[in-house]
Parts: structure tokens; C-alpha cells; sequence
């Protein structure tokens, strides 16, 4: 098999392409040959060196995500799964110990306990198969699981052209609420009006073209005719961007802190006080600890995407060889939606 390792942390010219020989199933396991794996942020900080929660130290493997077929079956597993289109479940993937590297998707090959593979419904798009749970799941855990969001409540939702940021907006659509969504440029706010994976009700354009932030938050109230926003979802989170959040929040309303895309900066909270409102994190592990609802999460999502109700914008494919452009292009965010390692075809 072949598989991308970061023997360094850096820049994408640190991802070398190896080749390993095929890993064979153990008793209850499958080996899948991954044909749809998602690229998400949190590989190129991994690559960077700035997630060692999720790295380790190198050398590893990244990747959180992946889909593809069955090809070989360990003892005790049925050889009729032989052939079968699953996606690896959030248990996947694996650290070896609580010190050793993280075993991570990027590879042609990888093996995993049958449980784990769960059979993906007809009408999902085999491409996008292994890119699903990642950005709706943490879309569903905070706003639903943890926020309650509420039909009509405004929500809005920074970085609205990222694979999370759509997710959102299909997840806060279902649970009926307004949606504002917030992106850098007018050129991707042209395209989040007329894509059908983006659900917002307006598009906010956050930054001026030689990048300096606009007084955003002017243009939120004007929309909320003077009431301001219930809940952001943020991955931004800078200080001038989360000033203006801060300004243009409703009284008790959240502020869910996912990504810290931004610099960190000075912040002025004095309006939380009068507001009663709160800023708080989340991140994903929080729901993955509750093993059954976050496997029932999943399912659902492949439910909704099979019917149609959720999808992903697949921006671009990338074959496993491709993996250093893929990361350069994915750090210029200039994307909407997700991009996706193909590391064999179907
Ligand atoms: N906490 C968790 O559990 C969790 C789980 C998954 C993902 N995340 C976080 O979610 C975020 C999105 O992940 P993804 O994989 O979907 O990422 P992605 O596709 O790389 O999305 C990046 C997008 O973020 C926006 N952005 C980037 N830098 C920015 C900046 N300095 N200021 C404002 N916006 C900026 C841009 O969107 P626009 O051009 O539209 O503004 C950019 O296209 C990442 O921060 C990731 O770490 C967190």
C-alpha cells in the first residue's frame, strides 16, 4: 500500500508518499481500500506541528476520515461484507498507545474492527462518503447537542465557505432557524448565494479586498433590525473579529468557539456584563466521548445525505500523489467547501 507520512513538522513539502506492504485483518477486522478521504484543518495544523493532541510527535499519518470498499476479511468476519462500500466511523482513526503517533487515513490501505465500518446508504455520493462526519457532526454536536438552537433564533456562522461552515448552515436550517453567514470575500459570497450545500438567509462580507475587517457588525444589526444575533459558531475568533461579534450579539446570547483562525488580540468583554452573555468552546472530542450518540449521529447524517437534506461541496479531488498540493492550495482558503484525497479509484 502507500502511505503519507510526516517524518518533520512544516510546510507541505513534508509529506512523503511511502510504501508499506499491505496490512492484513486481524480476528474481527476488515481492510478497506480508501477511495474517498477528507482533508480538514486540522491535518494541516497537525502537518504544522500545531495539533500535537491529534499528532504526537512525527513521525505520523494524517487523517481523520475515510470511505471505501472491503477488500479482505479477518477471522470471524463474514466474507459476504467482501465488496461493500463503508465510511470508517469517528473511532477511526487510531493512536497506537497514548504515546505512539496517530495512524491516520491518508493511505491507500487501512485496516479497522468490522464494527467500524458502517455500510453507506444508497444515494451518498461514493466521493464524498469519507468526508461527511467530520464537519456535520461538529456543526450538529454544538449547535443541537449542546446549544439547543431553536426555531427562528438567529445564528450566525463566520468562515461560512469552510466545509464546517456549510455543514452549519444545513444543520441551523433544519432546526428552523435564521441564518447569517459571514465569509472574507464578495468573490465567495457570490458563490455561498447560489451553491445548494450553502442554507444561509444573507451572506455578510466581513473583510475589505486589501484585507482590513469592515465594521460588519453594523451590517448584522441592520439585518436583525437592531436585535442582534442568539448564537455564533465561530472558528474565526481574533480579537477584532470577536470585538465585533461581542457588539453585535443579543442579550443572552452565546458565543460557541470552535477554531482560532485568526490571531489572538485584545478583546473588550465590559459588554458581556450588560448582555448576560456568554462566550464558550467546543470541540468534537466532547461528543465522540459519548460513543453511542455519536454513532447514532453518524448514521443519521448518512441518512440525510442519502435523502438528499444534507450534502457536501466537494471543492476539488486530489489523487494521493497530489497530497503536497492539495495542502499548499487548501492553505490559501481561497476553496469553498471540502477538498478530498482519492488515494485509489473505484
Ligand atoms: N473544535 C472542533 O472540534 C473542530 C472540528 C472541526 C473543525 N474545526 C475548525 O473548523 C474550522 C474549519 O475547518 P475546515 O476543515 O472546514 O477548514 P477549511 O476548509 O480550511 O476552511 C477555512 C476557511 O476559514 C476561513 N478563514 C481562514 N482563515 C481565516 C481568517 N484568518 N479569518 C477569517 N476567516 C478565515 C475562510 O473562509 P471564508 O473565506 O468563507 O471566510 C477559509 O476558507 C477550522 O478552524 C478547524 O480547525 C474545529
Amino acid at each position: 500500500m502507500k502511505i503519507v507520512v510526516v517524518n518533520e513538522f512544516g510546510d507541505p513539502e513534508k509529506l512523503t508518499i511511502q510504501e508499506a506492504a499491505d496490512p492484513i485483518p486481524a480476528r474481527g477486522e476488515v481492510r478497506v481500500r480508501l477511495t474517498s478521504v477528507g482533508i480538514n484543518h486540522a491535518d494541516l495544523m497537525a502537518r504544522r506541528g500545531e495539533y500535537k493532541l491529534y499528532s504526537g510527535d512525527p513521525p505520523f499519518t494524517p487523517g481523520l476520515e475515510g470511505a471505501g470498499f472491503i477488500e479482505a476479511v479477518g477471522e470471524d468476519v463474514s466474507p459476504s461484507l467482501l465488496g461493500e462500500f463503508v465510511v470508517l466511523d469517528a473511532r477511526a482513526p487510531r493512536r497506537t498507545s497514548s504515546v505512539c503517533p496517530v495512524e491516520g487515513t491518508y493511505r491507500t490501505h487501512y485496516v479497522v474492527p468490522a464494527g467500524y465500518a458502517l455500510p453507506v446508504p444508497a444515494g451518498v455520493p461514493h466521493i464524498a462518503a469519507g468526508t461527511l462526519w467530520l464537519s456535520h457532526l461538529t456543526a450538529w454536536g454544538c449547535l443541537i447537542w449542546k446549544q439547543h438552537l431553536l426555531p427562528g433564533q438567529v445564528v450566525a456562522i463566520p468562515a461560512a465557505s469552510s466545509s464546517v461552515g456549510l455543514a452549519a448552515s444545513q444543520v441551523a436550517q433544519r432546526a428552523g432557524a435564521k441564518i447569517i453567514g459571514l465569509t472574507r470575500s464578495e468573490a465567495k459570497a457570490e458563490i455561498l448565494r447560489t451553491i445548494p450545500e450553502a442554507r444561509f438567509d444573507w451572506i455578510v462580507v466581513t473583510h475589505e479586498p486589501d484585507g482590513r475587517l469592515r465594521p460588519w457588525h453594523r451590517e448584522i444589526m441592520r439585518i436583525t433590525e437592531g436585535h442582534g444575533v442568539d448564537v455564533f459558531f465561530d472558528p474565526v475568533a481574533g480579537g477584532a473579529y470577536l470585538d465585533s461579534e461581542i457588539r453585535c450579539l443579543r442579550p443572552d446570547g452565546t458565543i460557541w468557539i470552535y477554531g482560532l483562525l485568526e490571531k489572538a488580540g485584545p478583546v473588550d468583554l465590559t459588554p458581556l456584563i450588560r448582555k448576560r452573555a456568554a462566550v464558550r468552546g467546543w470541540v468534537l472530542g466532547n461528543l465522540l466521548e459519548h460513543q453511542e450518540l455519536a454513532l447514532a449521529a453518524q448514521k443519521e447524517i448518512l441518512r440525510l445525505v442519502a435523502s438528499g437534506e444534507y450534502c457536501q461541496r466537494i471543492a476539488k479531488v486530489f489523487p494521493l500523489e497530489a497530497i503536497r498540493e492539495a495542502h499548499s492550495i487548501m492553505e490559501r482558503g481561497e476553496h469553498v467547501g471540502k477538498f478530498v484525497l482519492s488515494p485509489s479509484s473505484e
